[in-house]
């Protein structure tokens, strides 16, 4: 499949089949994923592999976070749906940043550098789902994780600020392409 073709064909797909992803496809994604740009080539990205028991087990933590959260009154939005497709996908693929995050001065230097490690982190994962587009896998990109982050990220030992993560699989529905705004609403030219 050439990219116009994968950029086209890509959805969010949130029905997978139960049939598994192979090993050594999981890694040829991984290593395609680490061929996206990043700001002076510092590959901030760091990616955790989960597939079955361990990706059980984060859901375990993901909804136990959500119960508590929606407990204390704070709306989790698609938060459960996020996980029902999540639960089906074989493999969840989260994404780390590894580099400092920037103290929370809008102003600071930091910041600059913190925005140029997770636009890399974005670019990797569109890089990742446009690759598995291509290798004949559906994807969904999940931000809902972040409803879990603290509890998540003490279970995996990790210190990094998460970015994000993806649900991969075999696609078990088609999904009509969603509405877009055409380019010319969203472009200046002048
Ligand atoms: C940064 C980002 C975060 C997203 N997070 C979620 C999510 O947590 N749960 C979900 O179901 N979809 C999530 N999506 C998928 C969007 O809902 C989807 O891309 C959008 O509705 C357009 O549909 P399409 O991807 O099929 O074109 C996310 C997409 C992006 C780019």
């Amino acid at each position: 499949m050439d990219v116009f073709s994968a950029i086209k064909k890509r959805r969010s797909i949130r029905k997978f089949k139960r049939k598994p992803v192979e090993k050594k496809t999981i890694e040829r994604l991984l290593e395609l994923t680490t061929q996206a740009p990043s700001g002076k080539n510092l590959q901030p990205w760091r990616m955790v592999v989960l597939t079955g028991k361990e990706k059980e087990k984060l859901q375990e933590i993901l909804l136990a976070s959500v119960g508590r959260l929606e407990q204390e009154g704070i709306r989790t939005g698609s938060c459960r749906n996020s996980i029902r497709a999540m639960k089906q996908a074989p493999v969840l693929i989260i994404f780390y940043n590894a580099r400092p995050v920037y103290p929370g001065d809008l102003s600071s230097p930091n910041r600059y550098t913190w925005s140029v490690d997770i636009q890399s982190i974005g670019g990797a994962i569109q890089t990742m789902i446009l690759a598995a587009t291509g290798m004949g896998l559906g994807t969904l990109w999940i931000c809902d994780i972040f409803y879990g982050e603290k509890d998540i990220s003490s279970w995996l030992g990790i210190e990094h600020e998460m970015v994000g993560a993806v649900a991969l699989g075999y696609a078990d529905e088609e999904p009509e392409p969603r509405p877009r705004k055409s380019w010319q609403e969203v472009t200046e030219w002048p």
